[in-house]
């Protein structure tokens, strides 16, 4: 048996818990606040413990200022440093503010967008803002594809993983894929002249799924909150299921590349031994 030689970085990836915290149930059933204190209460018992924590957006479901008050008292209580993009569910400026003292987001004089790099690990993480003003579908516009190409080209020997909340991927769910990502075509080009992306990692579809882009792999994880179905078909209807939440886990060494994990959250009882044969 081959024996790695290379020290691992592990990444986990947490997205779409759509917060609630004025009483109101999701879809009148989920109660997200609930589930966040799970996925956080998941996330610290991990075994070996994650490095990082990218939450890739849909962090409120309904933006306001206790609700990121609220968020961020909870997400200090993840045993690891966490990173947090806002998705189409959020508020950007309201995301600004209730992370600005941690020190990885731009401020207002420095633009509009919350995108930034964290230089401190094996693997180099680049998070991006992909809103779209006034819409709920992606945009990757000139002025951020010009400071993502910036970025890229100040360290194209390193490894680096992009987190965004939009699928800039064409997925056959249904009505999301109608002008779901503005700049779509641009951004695919411009990661294909930058071979040292490893994968791109997103959110807001809440079901996981796959797929080679732009010479590199887009993965959308789970929600921790709550999936959508199965659908294979665009006229298939948009539709939630109770299936169980779940985190990426996403591992990487210069050995390896990425190797990536789906955690699903919930009580499936213990752990039992698996006989031969
Ligand atoms: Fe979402
Ligand atoms: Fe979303």
């Amino acid at each position: 048996m081959a024996e790695y030689h290379s020290d691992f970085l592990i990444i986990a990836q947490i997205t779409d818990f759509h917060l609630r915290v004025d009483g109101k149930l999701f879809n009148d059933d989920k109660d997200t606040e609930a589930q966040l204190a799970a996925c956080v209460e998941h996330l610290n018992a991990l075994q070996p413990r994650p490095d990082v924590v990218l939450a890739t957006g849909d962090l409120a479901d309904e933006p306001d200022e206790t609700a990121y008050e609220v968020m961020r008292r909870m997400l200090e209580g993840i045993e690891m440093p966490v990173y947090v993009i806002p998705g189409n569910h959020d508020d950007r400026e309201m995301v600004r503010r209730a992370f600005l003292d941690l020190g990885y987001f731009p401020t207002t004089a420095d633009g509009p967008f919350l995108h930034y790099t964290v230089e401190d690990h094996l693997l180099r993480l680049i998070g991006l803002d992909t809103l779209e003003t006034g819409g709920d579908e992606g945009e990757m516009c000139a002025d951020r594809r010009h400071w993502l190409d910036d970025r890229l080209s100040e360290q194209p020997d390193r490894p680096t993983l992009i987190f965004m909340h939009h699928q800039p991927i064409m997925t056959r769910m249904g009505a999301i894929d109608k002008n779901a990502f503005a700049g779509a075509r641009e951004m695919e080009e411009l990661i294909r002249r930058h071979s040292q992306v490893e994968w791109i990692i997103c959110g807001h579809l809440h079901r996981p799924i796959q797929m080679r882009w732009g010479g590199t792999v887009v993965s959308v994880a789970p929600s921790s909150a709550f999936q959508r179905t199965l659908t294979l078909d665009n006229a298939m209807p948009k539709a939630f299921i109770d299936e169980p939440p779940g985190i990426s886990v996403h591992m990487w060494s210069a050995e390896t590349g990425i190797i990536s994990h789906i955690s699903l959250m919930g009580d499936f009882g213990p752990p039992y031994p698996m006989r031969d044969g």
